[in-house]
């Protein structure tokens, strides 16, 4: 294995790796996994790629887990970068892709991240899981934890769309619905962890699952010979997938792989749950929690993020930007896209294509630049939405 260490994402203080720790022991802030790149990038290269596995475990240099029969796979990642030529036409857009991780295990890009969190709480020795969620990483650690053999404890919103509660019970997890917000779920997972002999899966609240969620930006780098979009756009509640891809950009530029260009990357939020773009467009580092979050993305409906100032940075050192859209232009952009590309999108996922729009009318974006909307989910998950 090529990890030398944790580090403080804030405070950039080193933590040993190969124990299970949640966050920075000085701060409180999320720590990030460090490799030792110049060893892995020996076996590691863009040619060695051809012939591997075809889901996220192909980049396993860089991944954690020491002991490969530690691996809790059910064929996660290496989902398609698809063309989407008539919806770029009707844009005036050349060169626009869908990133579909609706083709994910649990059918969302929630799986990438549980699979490396669950495989290394159980080379770590866990054997009770908890996380809070908005739907979907509920029903991604459900199924992983299920293959682990590993117990869960799923603390959820009460109006989480159907399909994700059931999901969970039937992968054998426990299953309780509270009366408020994933933020409230968070809290009930803290108060009661260590009582229970819980460890806490929460994004970013454990070193891994961003681990999962980068290799998004490997898959993007080598399904596009090893060049990176101009722009990418991605629907943001925690931020892990854009906080995951920003730090595979730099991976791969230490492994040589690519140079120092960035895409701009832009975070779609939804008007009623917008503490990223307020917090962006107020100059601030830290984003404040957003009072009476509500949106039919329940996804999206994440008013304080614990990574917030990652994502900011992201966004800021990229020249991107961040946008929100309302519920009636997200759930339109479901059927738009359904309709023209057959990709039944999860309402996050969609809400990508009202924040382009916005992009072009602001000549932000430009017709030959290429473009990547994510896809985080699949709409067949919210059936309730779509009466
Ligand atoms: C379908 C979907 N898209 C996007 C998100 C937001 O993801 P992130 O927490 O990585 O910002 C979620 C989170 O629950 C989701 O389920
Ligand atoms: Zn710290």
């Amino acid at each position: 294995m090529n990890i030398t260490h944790l580090e403080c994402a804030a405070c950039g203080l080193r933590h040993e790796a190969q124990r299970l720790l949640n966050l920075c022991r000085e701060c409180g802030k999320p720590l990030l996994v460090r490799y030792d790149l110049e060893r892995a990038g020996r076996s590691l290269k863009k040619e060695s790629l051809a012939g591997r596995r075809p889901d996220l475990w192909r980049y396993r240099e860089v991944l954690p887990v020491a002991d490969d029969a530690n691996i809790v796979s059910l064929g996660e990642g290496w989902t398609p970068l698809l063309k989407t030529e008539r919806l770029g036409e009707r844009l005036g857009l050349q060169n626009l892709f869908i990133k579909d991780e609706s083709q994910n295990p649990t059918q969302s890009f929630k799986a990438r991240g549980m699979a490396t969190a669950v495989s290394m709480a159980k080379e770590l020795g866990a054997n009770k899981l908890a996380v809070p969620s908005a739907g979907n990483a509920a029903g991604a650690l459900a199924a992983y934890a299920a293959r682990a053999g590993l117990e869960c404890f799923i603390f959820m919103p009460r109006d989480t769309p159907r399909a994700n509660v059931v999901e969970c019970e039937q992968t054998g997890a426990h299953v309780t619905l509270l009366d408020g917000l994933i933020t409230d779920c968070g809290a009930e997972v803290a108060r009661r962890k260590d009582a229970e002999g819980w460890f806490d899966v929460s994004t970013l609240k454990e070193p891994y699952r961003v681990e999962g969620k980068k290799t998004l930006g490997y898959e993007l780098a080598e399904q596009s010979d090893w060049s990176l979009p101009d722009v990418i756009i991605y629907p943001t509640g925690g931020g892990t997938g854009l906080i995951g891809m920003w730090k595979a950009f730099d991976e791969m530029e230490q492994l040589g792989w690519i140079g120092s260009q960035r895409p701009r990357m832009v975070s779609v939020q939804a008007a009623g749950c917008a503490p990223i773009v307020r917090a962006l467009a107020e100059g601030k580092r830290f984003a404040d929690e957003f009072p009476n979050a509500t949106t039919v993305a329940s996804g999206l409906r994440v008013p304080r993020a614990i990574g917030d100032f990652m994502i900011l940075d992201a966004i800021r050192d990229s020249g991107g930007t961040a946008i929100a859209v309302t519920d009636e232009e997200l759930l339109a952009a479901v059927a738009e896209t359904g309709a023209l590309e057959g990709v039944f999108c999860a309402p996050e996922g969609a809400a990508c294509l009202p924040a382009l729009r916005k992009l072009i009318a602001d000549k932000a974006v430009t017709p030959a630049e290429r473009v990547v909307l994510f896809n985080t989910g699949a709409g067949v998950k919210y059936l309730e939405s779509f009466s």
